[in-house]
């Protein structure tokens, strides 16, 4: 392993204990922190020296590979010019400039773009853009929202109450009312099929149920993520989010596509709704837009829903009570301009695109480890699973993180599945020390 050229600072006894540190087994990490003190590109330097491959690019943002200075040089110009402008009743030219360089990569007929500081109050704005809009357009009886099992949309309320995975909802039981549940579409007699299985599009008729248990009229929107990232990504059945939209369209229910995560060309095309070829009415997302330079997310809208809400309120007054202080702040807006420029020159979404056979070839190479359960993926994204421990869901996924960095590897695990999503710059030589890492500390089991 390399070892950077600066030595870090020493670690002062007791100095990692006042931070009490999100989604982290606080104590465990303290007796033994795993620190990070420089990155670059597709790698990552540790507190010791050593150098990491980065087969996760952070938390799947990194798009672009880490310490872009082009994103850098955008923001400290932007903090020198206009470091804040308070964004209610105000504006600031780079987040006009931003949502229409957004429009420009959306999937058609979103065009409209509300901003937010993560994915978090992404989906929880959308909650409200939803009912905003109902409410406008003379049907404030839909009150109901349809969620997944094993969905993930972040840590809000609005996020936990359509949530579907069992941790994140557990400790929290007071969420909002009224949301159903439908099934999620891993099968486990598919385990490895690589990109959408066949059979599975008839799991879409469990909306289909809520509308004929509920009304249909009474429901306001359904949220999916197209792939879902934070189960150990589930891709959807062929078949299936064409059938979700059919009977959207059907009942008039808002059909949002929470693409946090496969936003920014994760699948080998710019969003999700590409790649499936299936236009939702609104889509969430954050991570890859400042390349997670700078904390930002953002919610775009078809046009019909911003006319809508905004039309039913007089000409001269505020049409949603709805914004955050950090809504379109000028440093992440200048890093966003700067991202999307990046993935445009450098095509970064048609090379996702052209290096995912290569990357799906290595990963399912895996399949002959005998731990290894299941294998899933699309795109630049695979989710390896291997079995539990007896009795202890998720030990082993946890333990498996913890050996891969040690090996030189950092993957993000939820449960007992890894999630591998290189940055988009990822060459061949990338993906081959990611797998070769994931192969050998797999096998240490
Ligand atoms: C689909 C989805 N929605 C929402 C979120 C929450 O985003 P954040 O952590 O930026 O709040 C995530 C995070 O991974 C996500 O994957």
């Amino acid at each position: 392993m390399n070892v950077v050229a600066q030595p870090p600072e020493p670690l002062a006894a007791n100095s990692l204990e006042r931070h009490w540190m999100p989604f982290t087994a606080n104590r465990d990490f303290k007796t033994a922190p795993r620190l990070i003190v420089r990155s670059e590109g597709m790698y990552l330097w540790n507190h010791d020296g050593d150098r990491l491959i980065d087969g996760s690019s952070g938390l799947f943002n990194v798009a672009a590979g880490h310490g872009r200075r082009e994103i850098a040089d955008a923001v400290h110009a932007q903090m020198l010019r206009n470091d804040y402008t308070a964004p209610f009743q105000l504006g600031q030219p780079t987040s006009f400039a931003l949502a229409s360089a957004l429009a420009n990569v959306l999937p058609e007929p979103l065009d409209r773009v509300f901003f937010t500081n993560s994915g978090s109050e992404s989906v929880d704005t959308a909650l409200k853009i939803a009912m905003a809009y109902h409410r406008a357009n003379g049907e404030a009886q839909r009150i109901r929202f349809v969620s997944r099992e094993r969905a993930y949309h972040g840590v809000n309320m609005g996020g936990v109450s359509l949530s579907g995975m069992v941790k994140n909802r557990e400790t929290f039981p007071a969420v909002m009312p009224n949301v159903a549940m439908i099934r999620h579409t891993w099968d486990a007699r598919a385990c490895f099929t690589r990109g959408q299985a066949e059979r599975g599009a008839e799991l879409a008729d469990d909306l289909l149920r809520h509308c004929e248990t509920y009304g249909g009229a009474t429901i306001a929107a359904v949220f999916v993520e197209p792939v879902a990232g934070s189960t150990g990504v589930l891709v959807p059945p062929k078949g299936y989010l064409e059938r979700l939209r059919r009977i959207c369209d059907e009942h008039g229910i808002l059909l949002v596509f929470d693409e946090v995560i496969t936003g920014f060309g994760r699948l080998g095309a710019p969003f999700a709704a590409h790649a499936f070829d299936v236009a939702p009415d609104i889509v969430t997302m954050a991570k890859a837009l400042t390349n997670g330079a700078i904390p930002m997310g953002a919610v775009a809208v078809r046009d019909g829903i911003y006319e809508t809400v905004t039309g039913a309120a007089p000409g001269d007054a505020i049409e949603f009570f709805h914004g955050y202080t950090y809504s379109a702040h000028p440093a992440a807006c200048a890093a966003g301009l700067a991202t999307l420029r990046i993935y445009e020159d450098e095509g970064l979404f048609e090379r996702a695109a052209a290096l995912s056979g290569y990357f799906l070839d290595a990963i399912w190479s895996l399949k002959d480890i005998p731990a290894v359960r299941d294998l899933r993926g699309m795109g630049l994204m695979a989710g390896v699973e291997v079995f539990p421990e007896d009795g202890r869901p998720g030990a082993r996924g946890a333990a498996l993180q913890k050996a891969l960095f040690r090996n030189g590897c950092h993957v993000k695990w939820t449960g007992d599945s890894a999630i591998v999503a290189p940055s988009l710059i990822a060459e061949r030589r990338h993906v081959d020390e990611i797998v070769d890492c994931l192969r050998r500390t797999l096998e240490a089991i």
